[in-house]
């Protein structure tokens, strides 16, 4: 029987499925694109090295990985109050996230087909994979008695138009960010074995690889359109990439702090980390990187975090909407100042190093 007591407080759309999370600026976005241009890219000078990772994803090395062991078959009621509730939207997030990739790639696969077959197969292949990783993450979400009703999540959200490139330079990058950040709660909760609380993160390591290998394909066919990599143009848009990224998922990982420090983790270590490694590997491929060593970068990121504080509490105010609005217009100013001076913050340039060990 369900102990509805334990339940974290979600808005249920019918019992036991979870009414889908608010969408904002931060939330984990649905994109779709420009196929016909797609289509038409021509791949042939990097062709060996995209055939090469689509034989890899055809090995489908985690075929067997994503299986529920015993290690699930308990009771979660002990983790409950807002670490259940933090826990639950952790893997709302996460499930969004992987059935976003799943929807891109699988129509992707479905409108190449014909047209451009290799880059069909790859999406098809990364789509299966995305496919796994979603259903996992909805499974766990059973064991917080929710689940998220995916065929509502595919019809009721808007989608963002990109053009083909910008999907690559997003893709690329989230999938890399994907990556570091699965590997690195997984080392985390290696070393500390007693702050593992639920044992999905057990399965993050070859989990992660398949983000990794994800990412390597999209990195494969931008060196096939090299236009995306060298141009000037290709430095600002690496940089407004690299930027929103880092910012998106600092500012919403900081709101939810307590989550991350339930598990043991720094929050804002864990931040560093993640950051400074995607901006490592992303500098392999994008003719730039951020400098975010530079002590300005956190600073300004700071001032974002302590400003939607003050939004979240004139939301929670009292005051009415006309009287909120004008309460909120500084501190979306200052946000977007924050961000303009980051985005002028100077990059390093990355050329120099490419074509060393990759
Ligand atoms: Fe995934
Ligand atoms: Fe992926």
């Amino acid at each position: 029987m369900v102990d509805s007591l334990k339940k974290p407080g979600f808005e249920e759309m019918r019992a036991g499925t979870k009414v889908p999370a608010k969408e904002t600026l931060l939330t984990p976005r649905f994109y779709t694109t420009d196929f016909d241009e797609m289509a038409q890219m021509d791949l042939s000078v990097n062709e060996d090295e995209l055939k090469a990772i689509i034989e890899e994803f055809r090995a489908d090395y985690n075929r067997h990985h994503f299986v529920r062991d015993e290690q699930f078959e308990q009771s979660w009621d002990h983790i409950d109050g807002e670490t259940r509730q933090l826990f639950a939207e952790f893997l709302e997030r996460s499930c969004t996230a992987e059935f976003s990739g799943f929807l891109l790639y699988k129509e992707l696969g479905r409108r190449l087909k014909n047209k451009s077959p290799l880059l069909a197969e790859g999406f098809n292949l990364m789509s299966r994979d995305e496919a796994r990783h979603a259903g996992f993450l909805n499974k766990a979400l059973s064991d917080f008695n929710l689940s998220l009703d995916l065929g509502f999540l595919t019809k009721s959200r808007s989608y963002t138009f990109f053009k083909p490139k910008f999907i690559f330079y997003a893709t690329y990058l989230s999938e890399k960010i994907g990556y570091w950040r699965y590997i690195t709660i997984f080392r985390h909760l290696e070393a500390n074995p007693s702050d593992r609380i639920y044992p999905i993160f057990r399965w993050f390591e070859n989990w992660c690889q398949d983000e990794n290998r994800h990412g390597d394909f999209f990195d494969a066919v931008m060196r096939a359109q090299p236009q995306t990599l060298t141009d000037w143009k290709a430095r600002l848009w690496c940089r407004f990439f690299l930027l929103s990224v880092f910012a998106t998922m600092y500012l919403n990982d900081i709101q939810r702090t307590r989550f991350y420090e339930s598990l043991g983790l720094n929050t804002r270590e864990f931040e560093y980390e993640v950051i400074k490694n995607t901006n490592e590997t992303a500098g392999r491929v994008f003719p730039v990187k951020l400098n975010v060593d530079h002590p300005e970068f956190y600073d300004r990121l700071e001032i974002c975090v302590k400003n939607n504080e003050k939004l979240t509490e004139i939301v929670s105010s009292n005051s009415p909407k006309p009287v909120q609005f004008f309460q909120k217009l500084p501190y979306y100013f200052s946000n977007a100042w924050q961000i303009t001076k980051l985005y002028f913050l100077k990059t390093i340039d990355t050329v120099p190093t490419h074509g060393m060990a990759r």
